[in-house]
């Protein structure tokens, strides 16, 4: 997977620079160990790419897609790649319902969270301002709204933590907002 190569790592970069930004230090990978990850559409791509460097480096990561299957595979590669604990949630991200009481499980089941790190994206289709407002409601429900949800349910604990939430958008690069001391 050649996209990989091209994009998976300037991502990684930035969000782990961004990351520790204010902590002014130099990047080690020991940094994210223990830490509290949730990565969204984590069943293929680059979340799952994401999910498998979280998991080096000793975190824990709960994933979420809608793919059972695919989370399954991610989460026991990822307890084998070394993370301090693996779950997932499977669900649509086109339930609000679902998105937030996912973060509040996801919470649960690590103990907290550091880090939200937003992938999840549903296919568009080439013609997106076609006059099927159902599905372009649809779309904007799964890449944006949803990005809204969870945020909003996971700030508490990000608050908490001084943790960051990272969205890994469609456009040519990224950008996050830091939580940090909020
Ligand atoms: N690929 C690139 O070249 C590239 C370049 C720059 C930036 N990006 C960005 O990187 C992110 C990931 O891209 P990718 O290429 O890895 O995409 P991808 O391979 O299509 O993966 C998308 C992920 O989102 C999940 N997903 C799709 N619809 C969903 C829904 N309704 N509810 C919940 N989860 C859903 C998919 O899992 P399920 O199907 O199992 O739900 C999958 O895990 C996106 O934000 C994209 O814009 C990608
Ligand atoms: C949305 O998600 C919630 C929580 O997972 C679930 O109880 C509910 O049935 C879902 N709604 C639909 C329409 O699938
Ligand atoms: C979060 O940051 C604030 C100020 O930057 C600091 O006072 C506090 O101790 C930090 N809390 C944690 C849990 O690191």
């Amino acid at each position: 997977m050649a996209f990989m190569k091209k994009y998976l790592l300037p991502v990684l970069g930035i969000i782990l620079a961004y990351y520790f930004y204010s902590a002014n230090e130099e990047f080690r990978p020991e940094m994210l160990q223990g830490k509290k990850v949730i990565v969204t559409g984590a069943s293929k791509g680059i979340g799952r790419e994401m999910a498998y460097h979280l998991a080096k480096m000793g975190a824990h990561v709960a994933v979420t897609a809608r793919s059972e299957e695919g989370l399954k595979k991610v989460v026991s590669h990822c307890l084998e790649l070394g993370a301090a604990s693996a779950h997932y949630v499977a669900g649509t991200m086109e339930n609000m319902t679902f998105a937030e009481q996912f973060v509040a499980k996801a919470g649960k089941l690590m103990g907290g969270l550091d880090m939200l790190i937003l992938n999840h994206i549903t296919s568009t289709p080439v013609d997106l301002f076609s006059d099927d407002i159902q599905l372009v409601r649809r779309i904007m429900e799964v890449n944006f709204l949803s990005y809204v949800v969870l945020s909003v349910a996971a700030l508490p604990m990000l608050k908490q933590s001084n943790g960051s939430i990272v969205v890994v958008s469609s456009m040519a690069g990224e950008w996050g907002q830091d939580q940090r001391g909020g």
